[in-house]
């Protein structure tokens, strides 16, 4: 399984991650990203092989390292 999250703190806010992946990222107000499906939570999986390339996509296009990955839950 694949699970994200998004560091807040390493965020400046760039934009690309919702560029690549609207549906799995989208931005508060102040712009910083946050992993859509679960509000940030990191536990619900992204099963869908369509979303897991554009992960893959807006993860490797983050300047910051602010998209984290694991394959098993986050504990909030
Ligand atoms: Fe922030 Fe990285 Fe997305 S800097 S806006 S998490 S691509």
């Amino acid at each position: 399984m694949l699970y994200s999250q998004v560091i807040p703190e390493r965020c400046i806010a760039c934009g690309l991650c919702q560029l690549k992946a609207p549906d799995l990222f989208d931005y508060d107000q102040e712009g910083i990203a946050f992993f859509k499906p679960d509000h940030n939570q990191g536990t619900t999986p992204i099963e869908d092989p369509k979303e897991r390339i554009a992960f893959k996509t807006a993860y490797t296009a983050c300047p910051t390292g602010a998209i984290v990955r694991q394959s098993t839950p986050f504990s909030s």
